[in-house]
């Protein structure tokens, strides 16, 4: 495949004016789409957690699919996912949080981790850190212990580490 594992960072790319004008888009799509690199991403979202003694990794919808399946099985782990709002059936719990326009929403099952369970949040790209921190709270209101966030990619300009802020860990994997 002729990637050296330490390289994955090199295959995300830039996708100007989307998904609308003026946009910079930061593309994750072709580091999951070759072996070597997924793995190696992987590893390195997996690392600073191994001695966490984590319950579950909390995935977020959509993108933080993709990354928080594979995550959890390498840490050994379970896998709760946080929904957008009507998928997940019986009792939830939702949060909503702002877009730069508008407003959406996660759930998460209420009875599917018990209080206390160790918890970390992934996703797949940091950027103003709303959803991130939405999913924070969502967690914390279920009683859960939330270790901390692991993201691959964190967008440094646009400040969503200072709206985590420093109480908790944010792990990201690389840095633009
Ligand atoms: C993107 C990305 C993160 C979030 C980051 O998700 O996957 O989840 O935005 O932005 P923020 O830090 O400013 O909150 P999006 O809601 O576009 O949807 P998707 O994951 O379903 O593609
Ligand atoms: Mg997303």
């Amino acid at each position: 495949s002729g990637h050296p594992m330490t390289d994955w960072p090199r295959l995300i790319r830039d996708t100007p004016d989307f998904p609308s004008p003026g946009v910079l888009f930061k593309d994750i799509m072709p580091v999951l789409a070759d072996a070597e690199a997924f793995a190696a991403a992987i590893d390195a979202l997996a690392a600073p957690w191994r001695d966490a003694r984590l319950d579950a990794v909390l995935a977020i919808e959509s993108r933080g699919f993709l990354l928080g399946a594979p995550l959890a099985q390498a840490l050994g782990v379970g896998l709760v996912p946080l929904r957008k709002p009507g998928k997940l059936p019986g009792a939830v719990v939702e949060q909503r949080y702002a877009l730069e326009y508008g407003e959406d929403r996660l759930q998460m099952q209420a009875g599917i981790l018990p209080a206390g369970a160790r918890v970390l949040l992934v996703d797949d790209v940091l950027a103003t850190g709303g959803t991130l921190l939405a999913a924070r709270t969502l967690a914390q209101r279920l009683g859960l212990d939330v270790v901390g966030a692991g993201v691959l990619l964190e967008i440094v300009a646009l400040a969503g580490r200072a709206r985590w802020g420093t109480d908790l860990p944010l792990r990201a994997a690389c840095m633009v």
